[in-house]
């Protein structure tokens, strides 16, 4: 038989199927209800168009970028997603190697079925010309001694930033999840970061505690408690963007949790010219949501986004295979980045500007 050609983040979706658990795909793979914000993070990409520039070129692109005094080799990151040892029986500590080497920053979900010092540890195994970039992402505890354990967690475990994750006052429903009864880690798994910081069931997923009570307040006690810059995940409304610089974020994570959330919300790439409009250049926004392809990342920093996030890519890659497969997705998709600086004749990834991006002809 041939082997498989491995040349599309959508190549490693296909492998990743075949690896796992269908009910373990599925729960990646799917969205909340009709998965309706699933598919329009895809097709709203896909609506939009390049419009290159010619004969102004370079034949070597600059794709590096520092966010937040963190060296990045490219604008990409992995976005925040939870229980890698569902994937690969190394978990994160295989994302994390594939992250340190390419140079790209690692978000590790509070929900990591490996520890954050362990997931440390692991990145700093590889040698590389930048040093290993984590941040950190969690939900606000309804106690918010709990999230000020987490805090000191992450911060001695070495991360450089904390992602705060707004979108989840209950948890989205993913009706492919009922459907398949998974509502648990298997035995012997665990949410790694949670054990013994509150008392009953250890790492249970269970301790994940959502709460429609949180505030702007449990933000500010937060921002306050720490020294690391604070991003929030999940901001949708300008108005919100707006209150979130006012109440001293650092940066913004424009996401629709990969439309896990609240089904039927924008894609995220419609949303970004407004919330840029919001925030006024008085902090990075970042955006997640759907990006599988180099175009995509292009029209997502040529409208004005600091960074691009991956989620569900990096678990195909990781179920594909291990550490190998999540750089194999990293590395093509900056393969593919720099080709299409190349076709719209920018010299790099600081030389893009919204006069690229068009809306497509849909009429034609
Ligand atoms: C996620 N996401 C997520 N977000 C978060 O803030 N904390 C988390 O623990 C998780 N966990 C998680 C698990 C899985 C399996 C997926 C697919 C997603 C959302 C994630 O950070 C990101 O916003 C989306 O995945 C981005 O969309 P794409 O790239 O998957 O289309």
């Amino acid at each position: 038989m041939r082997a498989r050609m491995m040349l599309t983040t959508a190549d490693f979706e296909d492998a990743a199927r075949e690896a796992l658990d269908p009910v373990y795909y599925d729960y990646v793979a799917g969205g909340a209800r009709d998965e309706v914000t699933l598919r329009a993070n895809r097709e709203a990409f896909g609506r939009l168009n390049l419009l290159p520039r010619i004969l102004r070129g370079r034949d070597k692109r600059d794709l590096d970028r520092t966010l937040f005094d963190c060296p990045m080799s490219m604008p990409l990151l992995l976005s925040p997603t939870a229980f890698h040892r569902l994937a690969h029986p190394e978990g994160e500590l295989a994302t994390a190697r594939a992250a340190a080497a390419a140079g790209v920053v690692m978000i590790v979900s509070m929900a990591s079925t490996v520890a954050v010092e362990d997931i440390a540890a692991a990145a700093r195994t590889v040698t590389t010309e930048r040093p290993p970039a984590l941040w950190f992402q969690l939900y606000l505890q309804p106690d918010p001694d709990v999230t000020e354990a987490l805090v000191e967690r992450a911060t001695a475990a070495g991360c450089a930033a904390l992602v705060v994750t707004v979108d989840s006052p209950v948890l989205g429903l993913h009706e492919r999840n009922k459907r398949n009864g998974f509502d648990d880690l298997p035995t012997g798994m665990a949410c790694e970061n949670l054990r013994n910081l509150r008392g009953g069931e250890p790492g249970s997923v269970r301790q994940i505690a959502m709460s429609a009570e949180l505030s702007w307040e449990h933000l500010d006690r937060l921002r306050h408690s720490t020294r690391l810059p604070v991003l929030l995940k999940g901001v949708l409304h300008p108005e919100d963007a707006r209150l979130a610089v006012e109440h001293g974020v650092d940066g913004l994570l424009l996401s629709n949790h990969g439309g896990r959330q609240l089904d039927t919300v924008p894609a995220t790439v419609d949303l970004l010219p407004e919330i840029l409009d919001a925030v006024a250049g008085r902090v990075p926004v970042l955006l997640d949501g759907g990006v599988r392809r180099g175009t995509d990342i292009v029209k997502a920093l040529a409208l004005g986004a600091a960074a691009v996030g991956i989620g569900r890519p990096v678990v195909w890659g990781l179920a594909a295979d291990g550490e190998d497969g999540v750089r194999a997705v990293l590395e093509l998709l900056r393969g593919e980045l720099d080709h299409t600086l190349a076709l719209c004749g920018a010299t790099g990834v600081d030389d893009l500007v919204r006069d690229l991006v068009r809306p497509g002809f849909p009429g034609l």
